[in-house]
């Protein structure tokens, strides 16, 4: 907790002091609870079901957007009953609320909406795949056992660069090409693991040319071929087929909603550099 109120604090002198916004914009952490977290509804009301345990690094394979629905990749991310967002627990009774309050969900309801589908469809996905059944509950009681007693919360944060990274090469390799300016937290609309394809949600992350990953400085002598399996760790081969094959798949899907008439900028989607100097940016 005492970080996140750190985070708060140099946020607002931030913000109070103004300009120095932008230098400080690169060095933006957000602290990232990992673990396990209990949900209840806010202290003061009266309740019927024991409180949820939500594994929140589970959950990880999905983009963060994906439950923190209104978060703009910069600022902390609020938490649900948050003023303004899902502050009350149930619905209020028809006619009492003028219709546009009503539009945000009651916390119970969201919880339920969106901790509850996404689980149904996974179970649905499991059946249709004849996979063993999901262990994401479903039930009244699987979220909301008798007793709760038995469940810790293993709640501990992991620091997570939001600005600008320079990404380098491994030390010692001779470049051909100026170091890339990688906007982290940009891309925070994936999943961590879209990148970070072995990492757990709670250990620190890795960096990609971590001994035994991609550290390899040099394309294998038989093949400059990226797709090669004799390059899977060479860092170039690792880094290119990340970073554009993702950007030139969005480019190509921008391409044929164009081609088909799709001419609503809101529903075409944007996507990152194709060309060298646009990553490889001299400055
Ligand atoms: C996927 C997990 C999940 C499932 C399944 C689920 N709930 Fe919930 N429920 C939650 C969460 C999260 C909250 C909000 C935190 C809290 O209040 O404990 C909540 C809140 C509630 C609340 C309001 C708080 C309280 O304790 O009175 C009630 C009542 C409730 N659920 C009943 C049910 C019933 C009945 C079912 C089965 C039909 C059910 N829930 C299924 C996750 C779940
Ligand atoms: C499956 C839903 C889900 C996903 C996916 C998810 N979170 Fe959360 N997160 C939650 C819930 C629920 C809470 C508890 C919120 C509360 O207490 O109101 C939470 C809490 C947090 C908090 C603490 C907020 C506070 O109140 O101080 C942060 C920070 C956070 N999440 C960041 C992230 C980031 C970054 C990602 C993507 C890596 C992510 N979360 C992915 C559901 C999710
Ligand atoms: C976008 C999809 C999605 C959302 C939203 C989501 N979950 Fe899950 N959840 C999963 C999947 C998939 C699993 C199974 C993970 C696995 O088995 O690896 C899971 C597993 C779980 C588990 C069991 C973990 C375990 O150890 O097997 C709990 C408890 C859980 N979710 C609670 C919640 C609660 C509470 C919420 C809402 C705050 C929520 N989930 C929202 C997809 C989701
Ligand atoms: C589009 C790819 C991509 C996505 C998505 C992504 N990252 Fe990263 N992340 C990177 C790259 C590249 C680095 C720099 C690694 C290096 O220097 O070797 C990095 C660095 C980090 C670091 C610093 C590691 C260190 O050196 O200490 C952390 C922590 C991290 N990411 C966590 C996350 C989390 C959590 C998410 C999900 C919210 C996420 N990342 C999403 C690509 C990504
Ligand atoms: C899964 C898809 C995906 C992956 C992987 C990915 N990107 Fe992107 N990237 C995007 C999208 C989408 C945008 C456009 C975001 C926007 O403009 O809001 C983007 C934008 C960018 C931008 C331009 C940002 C700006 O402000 O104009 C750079 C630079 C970039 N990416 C570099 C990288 C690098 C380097 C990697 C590999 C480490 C990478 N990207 C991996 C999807 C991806
Ligand atoms: C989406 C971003 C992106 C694009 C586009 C891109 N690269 Fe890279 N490239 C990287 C990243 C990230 C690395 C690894 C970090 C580094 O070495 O700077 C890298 C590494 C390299 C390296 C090895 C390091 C060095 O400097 O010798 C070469 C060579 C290279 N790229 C050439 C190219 C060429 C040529 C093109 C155009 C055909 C290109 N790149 C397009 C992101 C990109």
């Amino acid at each position: 907790m005492t970080r996140y109120l750190f985070f708060a604090y140099s946020l607002a002198i931030i913000l109070i002091t103004g300009d120095l916004i932008f230098a400080q914009e690169s060095q933006d952490e957000l602290s990232l609870p990992t673990g396990t977290m209990m949900l209840a509804a806010p202290a003061h009301s009266k309740t019927k079901m024991s409180p949820v345990v939500f594994p929140h690094s589970t959950h990880f394979q999905f983009s963060c957007k994906s439950c923190h629905h209104e978060w703009d990749k910069v600022s902390p991310v609020e938490g649900c009953a948050s003023s303004g967002c899902h502050e009350k627990l149930w619905a209020s009774p028809p006619g009492s609320t003028p219709l546009r309050d009503r539009k945000v969900k009651s916390l119970t309801g969201a919880y339920h909406r969106v901790c509850r589908e996404c689980h149904r469809n996974q179970l649905e996905e499991n059946k249709k795949n004849s996979m063993s059944t999901s262990t994401a509950p479903v039930t009244c009681e699987q979220c909301h056992p008798a007793s709760q007693a038995a469940v810790e919360r293993s709640v501990d944060a992991l620091d997570i660069p939001m600005g600008t990274l320079t990404l380098t090469a491994p030390e010692g390799t001779d470049t051909k090409r100026p170091p890339v300016e990688f906007p982290h937290g940009g891309h925070f609309d994936y999943a961590c693991q879209t990148c970070h394809h072995e990492w757990d949600g709670e250990s620190p992350v890795q960096n990609c040319t971590t001994a035994d990953c991609h550290d390899q400085a040099e394309a294998d002598e038989k093949t400059r071929n990226i797709n090669d399996p004799r390059n899977s760790l060479y860092f170039l081969a690792a880094y290119h087929k990340a970073c554009i094959e993702c950007h030139r798949d969005l480019s190509k899907q921008r391409t044929r909603l164009e081609k088909t008439g799709t001419l609503d900028e809101s529903m075409l989607p944007v996507h990152g550099p194709l060309a060298c100097n646009e990553c490889h940016t001299d400055s």
